[in-house]
């Protein structure tokens, strides 16, 4: 009796002892089962520039079947297709079905900002005493990197091979004085659209020269497709505290609290719940156009945002490592575009979240700076997650 119930022992502990080398199984299958689903990045042509150059368009899968087209052209996000809660896919982002559609003079759509995202006060910064000019592209202000910014490069683009879902690496050599910027920079940019249906976005850059760098993304969302415009979507931000600007959307320089104002966003609020209000802010912006600071450490990945649709149960959530981010609620949109499936871009039919240091830092020693000097490694990650609620 007592050896059978050592044998039952014995046996009851190598099977014990057994299951980790179980649980390893799976994983050493993953590669096989990847394989098996339709993750894949394929390249197309997407036209000619103006001046002979090709242009192609990459279409990035995930493991459940999220779609992303990106262009080289300015590093375009030229359609997102994620499910609705019904699980019927639509393309939640602004833009045109064909290449000549972004070479009209279209407001940023889709594309990788620089090298500097959003004003530069009177286009003027000075470093180190010397004083460089830029273009002023925005009434008296330079706005989004200059006349040819990141948003009309072309970018060099190659896959990489990612664990955690199809990617696309973007290149692009800025020389010295470009825009009128220092240093020689070299960017690159990787989106990854992950199988737990993330768009990644790595932004990476180093100099040759002292210089000023702030990149971010200006792809416009409507969660909505079919609805005209973005004032019914919940928007949470976090942030207690936002930038003031003024008439020229330079900002002021001293943080205000959100509390009690339209631009407190803590707690979910529909877009268009307070955007009518009797408000200087949103009078100069014509509607929120304006910089929010973000809770938590620059440099750290934490919560930025999240949007929520209620119409068609999307939800998409940001986190990132940047200091603030730019909530741009489409006002200066007025029908005059006609993108894709022959939809009108109108007042608000979409909003920017872009992800950033605080506009105008090179000229306000107030701000976190974004002063990159050779040997730094410029590095940020900001992350749009998809799910339906
Ligand atoms: C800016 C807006 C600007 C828009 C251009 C946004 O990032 O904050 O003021 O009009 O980009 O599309």
């Amino acid at each position: 009796m007592k050896t059978h119930y050592l044998i039952v022992l014995l046996l009851v502990f190598a099977a014990c002892n057994t299951k980790p080398k179980k649980q390893d199984t799976p994983k050493e299958a993953q590669p096989a089962e990847k394989e098996m689903k339709a993750v894949s990045v394929t390249k197309e042509p997407f036209g000619t520039l103006p001046d002979g150059e090709e242009v192609e368009r990459y279409t990035l899968t995930n493991a459940n079947g999220l779609e992303m087209k990106v262009m080289t052209y300015g590093g375009i996000i030229t359609s997102l297709q994620t499910p609705d809660k019904d699980g019927k896919k639509g393309d939640i982002v602004l833009g045109f079905d064909t290449l000549e559609g972004y070479l009209q003079d279209v407001p940023y759509f889709g594309a990788l900002i620089g090298r500097y995202g959003n004003r530069i006060a009177n286009g003027k910064f000075k470093l180190d005493g010397k004083e460089y000019t830029l273009a002023k592209n925005d009434g008296p202000n330079h706005l989004h990197g200059g006349k040819k910014g990141f948003d009309k490069v072309l970018w060099t683009a190659s896959e990489t091979r990612s664990e955690d879902g199809p990617a696309l690496k973007l290149q692009y050599h800025s020389k010295d004085m470009e825009e009128g910027y220092p240093g020689n920079l070299d960017v690159t940019v990787v989106y990854t659209l992950t199988d737990n249906d993330e768009l990644r976005v790595d932004y990476s850059a180093s100099t040759d020269k002292k210089t000023v760098l702030n990149l971010t993304q200006h792809t416009y969302f409507n969660l909505s497709p079919e609805s005209e415009t973005i004032l019914d979507e919940e928007l949470k931000l976090n942030a207690d505290t936002f930038l003031p600007v003024n008439t020229t959307l330079i900002p002021t320089g001293k943080p205000e609290k959100v509390e009690g104002t339209p631009f407190d966003f803590r707690q979910p609020k529909t877009i268009g719940k307070d955007i009518g209000a009797k408000n200087k802010q949103l009078e100069f912006g014509k509607g929120y156009d304006h910089c929010w600071i973000l809770n938590g450490k620059d440099g750290e990945m934490k919560p930025a945002a999240t949007l929520y649709d209620p119409n068609s149960g999307r939800v998409m959530e940001i986190t990132t490592t940047e200091p603030a981010i730019q909530f741009y609620s489409g006002n200066f949109l007025d029908g005059s575009l006609v993108g894709k499936s022959d939809k009108k871009y109108v007042f608000r039919s979409g909003l920017c979240l872009e992800t950033q240091h605080y506009p105008d830092a090179p000229n306000q020693p107030g701000f976190p700076s974004t002063v990159l000097n050779p040997g730094e490694e410029y590095h940020t990650t900001t992350i749009f997650k998809f799910t339906v609620k």
